[in-house]
C-alpha cells in the first residue's frame, strides 16, 4: 500500500541522516520543508520532499491533500505508568485541602494505594481499564511509549502487569516497550525487611520476567524514604545480569546521588529530575544517557521544573515525556507536555519538538526506527488542523490540534 501525502504547509523535524539524538545547542533547531510531500509504503516513511519536486511517476494507491496543515513524527513518550487499576482522585482533593503528597504516602495512600487496588483487580479488569488510557493517547498524538510496571509489588502483581502490556503491545500498532519497576516502593508486609523484598525482586521476580521476555527495562525508584543508591546499584546490577537495561527515577524530590549511579550503569536514562545539583548536570557530560523531564507531574504536584535551560547550556539532551500515572500526573497527554516546558521551563518550541519525538526516541532505545521524519522510519505520523506555524503547537494549549494520527502507516480512529 502506497499513500501520498500533498500540499503540506510544513514538514517537520526532517533529518536526512539518521541521527539518534539532539544535545546541547542543536535542540534549538528543528528542520522543515515548507510545502512539502511525503510517501507513505508498507507502514513506513518511502520518500519526502518540497512539492516543486515530487516524482510525476509514484502512482499512489491512496493521495490527501492536506492544504495548509503541517505533519510531524507522532510523540515519543518515554516514560510511564498507564497500567494501573482505579485512580486516586481521592488523594487529589486530600492535597487540595492541604495534605502533601509525602503526608499522604506516609498514611499507606499513594503508591501502595495503587498497589492494593492492582492486586484486587483481575488480569481482564486491568487490560480493559489500560487500553481506554493507551486508545486516548493515541489519538492524542503518541506513537511510541514506554509502560511501566510497579504498582504490583508482589510477583503476581508485577507479572500481571508486565502480561497486560505485553498483550497491549500484541493488540495495538503503537510502538510499546515494557519496563520492570518492582522497586517502585518497600510494600506494607516488607516495610520492616527491606532486604526482603530486595530479594524478592532479585530472586524470584527478575528470573521470571527474562525468562518469558516480559520486559526490556529495568527501574528504580531512587528517593529518599524509597530506594536508596546502594539499593538501586544492587537491583540495577541485577537486571543488567538479565539483559535489561536501566532506566530509573531519581532526583524527584531530593538529589542522593542517582544520576551518578545510573551513568556509572550506563542507564539509558534518567528521568524526573525537578531537584538537580550543579555536579548532577556536571556528571550528565559526555554520557549516553539521556535525562528525561517530565513537566505535567511537575505541574500537578506543584514541585519545581527540570532546568531545562541549564541543562542544554551545558551541552546535554534533554526529552520530554509524560510519566502517566494514577499518584503524579493522571494525564497522558504529551500536547500539554510540550506547552508546559515552553511556558514553565522556558523551552523554545524548537527544543520541546526535538524533545519530545527523536530524543523521546533514543529514551526507548528506538530512535533508528523512530522520532523523525527520515526515510526508512515508521510511518507514525501527526496531521495538525490548519495552523499559522507550529509555534501554535505549544502556544495554544487546551486546544487539540491534532486533526489525523497515522501510526505505521494507518490513520487510526
Ligand atoms: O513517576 N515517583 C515515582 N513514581 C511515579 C508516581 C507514583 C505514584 O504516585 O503513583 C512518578 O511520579
Ligand atoms: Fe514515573
Amino acid at each position: 500500500m502506497k499513500t501520498l501525502i500533498i500540499n503540506i504547509k510544513e514538514l517537520l523535524q526532517v533529518r536526512k541522516s539518521s541521527i539518534l539524538k539532539i544535545s546541547g545547542a542543536e535542540m534549538a533547531i528543528l528542520p522543515t520543508i515548507k510545502n512539502a510531500y511525503l510517501v507513505i509504503q508498507n507502514g513506513l516513511i518511502a520518500d519526502y520532499g518540497s512539492m516543486e519536486n515530487l516524482p510525476e511517476d509514484l502512482n499512489p494507491e491512496k493521495c490527501i491533500d492536506v492544504d495548509g496543515k503541517m505533519v510531524l513524527p507522532a510523540w515519543c513518550d518515554s516514560h510511564t505508568h498507564i497500567v494501573y487499576a482505579g485512580n486516586r482522585e481521592q488523594e487529589f482533593v486530600d492535597r487540595i485541602n492541604g495534605l502533601s503528597y509525602e503526608e499522604i504516602a506516609n498514611r499507606g495512600g499513594g503508591i501502595l494505594n495503587s498497589a492494593q487496588k492492582l492486586n484486587e483487580t483481575n488480569e481482564e479488569e486491568l487490560y480493559n481499564q489500560s487500553k481506554v488510557r493507551l486508545e486516548e493517547i493515541m489519538r492524542l498524538g503518541t506513537g511510541a511509549v514506554e509502560i511501566k510496571s510497579g504498582y504490583g509489588l508482589t510477583l503476581e502483581g508485577e507479572l500481571k502487569i508486565l502480561r497486560v502490556i505485553k498483550k497491549l503491545s500484541k493488540d495495538y500498532s503503537i510502538t510499546i516497550k515494557a519496563t520492570f519497576l518492582g522497586a517502585h516502593a518497600i510494600p506494607q508486609e516488607f516495610k520492616e525487611n527491606r532486604k526482603g523484598y530486595i530479594d524478592l525482586i532479585i530472586d524470584k521476580m527478575l528470573p521470571e520476567i527474562a525468562k518469558n521476555k516480559l520486559a526490556q527495562f529495568i527501574d528504580v525508584f531512587c528517593e529518599t524514604g524509597y530506594f536508596t543508591v546502594l539499593e538501586t546499584e544492587q537491583i540495577m546490577k541485577a537486571g543488567i545480569q538479565f539483559g535489561l537495561k536501566p532506566k530509573i527515577h531519581v532526583n524527584q524530590f531530593n538529589s542522593i546521588g542517582g544520576i551518578q549511579a545510573g551513568i556509572k550503569h550506563n542507564a539509558l536514562s534518567v528521568d524526573h529530575l525537578e531537584v538537580m545539583k550543579p555536579e548532577d548536570i556536571e556528571a550528565l557530560k559526555n554520557t549516553e544517557t539521556m535525562p528525561v523531564a517530565l513537566p505535567s507531574c511537575s505541574y500537578f504536584l506543584e514541585i519545581p521544573y527540570t532546568p531545562a535551560r541549564e541543562m542544554m547550556s551545558a551541552g546535554l539532551p534533554l526529552a520530554l515525556a509524560t510519566d502517566f500515572n494514577p499518584g503524579s500526573t493522571p494525564s497522558g497527554n504529551m500536547n500539554f507536555v510540550i506547552s508546559t516546558a515552553c511556558i514553565k521551563m522556558k523551552m523554545t518550541p524548537e527544543e520541546v519538538i526535538n524533545a519530545a519525538t527523536i530524543n523521546g526516541a533514543y529514551a526507548m532505545g528506538i530512535s533508528e526506527t523512530h522520532g523523525s521524519i527520515t526515510i526508512g522510519k515508521k510511518a507514525n505520523l501527526i496531521i495538525t488542523k490548519p495552523i499559522s506555524s507550529y509555534y501554535q503547537l505549544p502556544y495554544a494549549f487546551g486546544s487539540n490540534l491534532i486533526d489525523t494520527v497515522f501510526i505505521e502507516g494507518e490513520v487510526i480512529a
